[in-house]
């Protein structure tokens, strides 16, 4: 049987990366498994959080999750902090995960930057807490963007480990399902880099709650090279802002760079930067006119928390309880 688990943070905007890279495939895998979707509230906290931001942008976030057609009652969308199962285990994956395999993952060496001895303990292992959200499910496959895959070759790591030391067969060896055509957006002002919400510049990413005039102009303005596109998708090697703007264009509309770069291939960027404009734009909208009317009943986005968290906790509790026997802890 097939269950996926897959996560996302609720600190700040959820933005176009997130949505294609991530939540649009979830929702496209809803109908043929069992889900389990996470606003990662404990992780968010891993750097400073405000907390009135945190609870507004974790509803936000759930609502994004909604508005892109998620359903929450044949899914389980929940957020990870009313589900203590996953502290609890994270613990345990502490004691089993090694210094120097977390040592080699890049993405606390991004973020913690110059000043590591400055970040926090949590950032350190924070991907421990990833494995924990996942294996307290036996989550077999999780659905992430490429930036995600280190994080998931960690957890078949620790996976791995636990099973060894403990001489069990308790938890899957979990495979990332990174798929479609924007597996990795970049930076509109950089294609070098990821897009991402701790990127200075608000015109480096299109966030879903953009209005349709702020995302033509970010796109009007992002960064290109002089040449006019290529009708070969060979030739964009080198050209990272032209992949990326046709990847784009690729995903949101579901085509592959082959298609693209033939349609549009000797055009310069002008006249296809309007063109993604309006893609970018006809998708968006709607998800956010639906984010925003969620917004507007937050009780009603709290119940579905609340709910999903409930259901989140009967299907680990048996799973935790057999992860107690087999470490030793003693339990009614
Ligand atoms: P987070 O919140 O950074 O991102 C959520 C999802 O969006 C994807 N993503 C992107 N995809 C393509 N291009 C981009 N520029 C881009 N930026 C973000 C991410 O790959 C991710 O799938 N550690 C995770 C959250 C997490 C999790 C988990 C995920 C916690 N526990 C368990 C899977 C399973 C994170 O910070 O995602």
């Amino acid at each position: 049987m097939k269950r996926i688990f897959s996560g996302v943070q609720p600190t700040g905007n959820l933005h176009l990366g997130n949505y294609l890279g991530a939540i649009r495939n979830w929702a496209r895998l809803q109908d043929e498994f069992e889900c389990l979707f996470c606003i990662v509230d404990l992780h968010a906290i891993t750097q400073w959080q405000d907390p009135k931001e945190l609870a507004a942008n974790t509803r936000e976030v759930t609502a994004g999750l909604l508005a892109a057609g998620i359903d929450p009652k044949r899914n389980i969308i929940f957020n990870q902090s009313q589900v203590s199962g996953h502290a609890e285990l994270a613990w345990i994956f502490n004691c089993v995960a090694r210094l120097g395999w977390l040592n080699r993952m890049t993405q606390f060496k991004e973020k913690a930057g110059k000043h590591r001895e400055n970040a926090s303990v949590g950032l350190f292992a924070y991907p421990n807490l990833m494995a924990a959200d996942i294996l307290l499910y036996q989550a077999t496959h999780v659905p992430v963007g490429e930036d995600q895959k280190q994080h998931l070759e960690l957890t078949r790591d620790i996976a791995q480990k636990f099973n060894n030391d403990f001489e069990t067969d308790l938890f899957p060896l979990v495979e990332p399902l990174i798929f479609g055509a924007a597996t990795r957006v970049m930076s509109l002002r950089d294609g070098t880099k990821k897009m991402s919400k701790s990127e200075a510049s608000d015109n480096s990413r299109i966030n879903m709650t953009d209005d349709a005039d702020a995302i033509a102009t970010k796109i009007r303005k992002a960064k290109t090279d002089p040449d006019a596109l290529p009708d070969n998708p060979a030739d964009l090697e080198g050209r990272p802002e032209a992949a990326n703007l046709m990847g784009l264009y690729a995903a949101l509309t579901d085509e592959s760079i082959d298609a693209v770069c033939a349609r549009f291939g000797g055009e310069m960027f002008s006249t296809f930067k309007q063109q993604l404009a309006d893609k970018a734009v006809s998708e968006l909208v709607p998800i956010q006119d639906e984010m925003r009317r969620l917004m507007g009943e937050p009780a009603l986005i709290d119940d579905v928390l609340g709910d999903g968290a409930e259901r989140a906790r009967d299907l680990s509790r048996p799973i935790l309880e057999k992860i107690h026997d087999v470490v030793g802890f003693l339990r009614p």
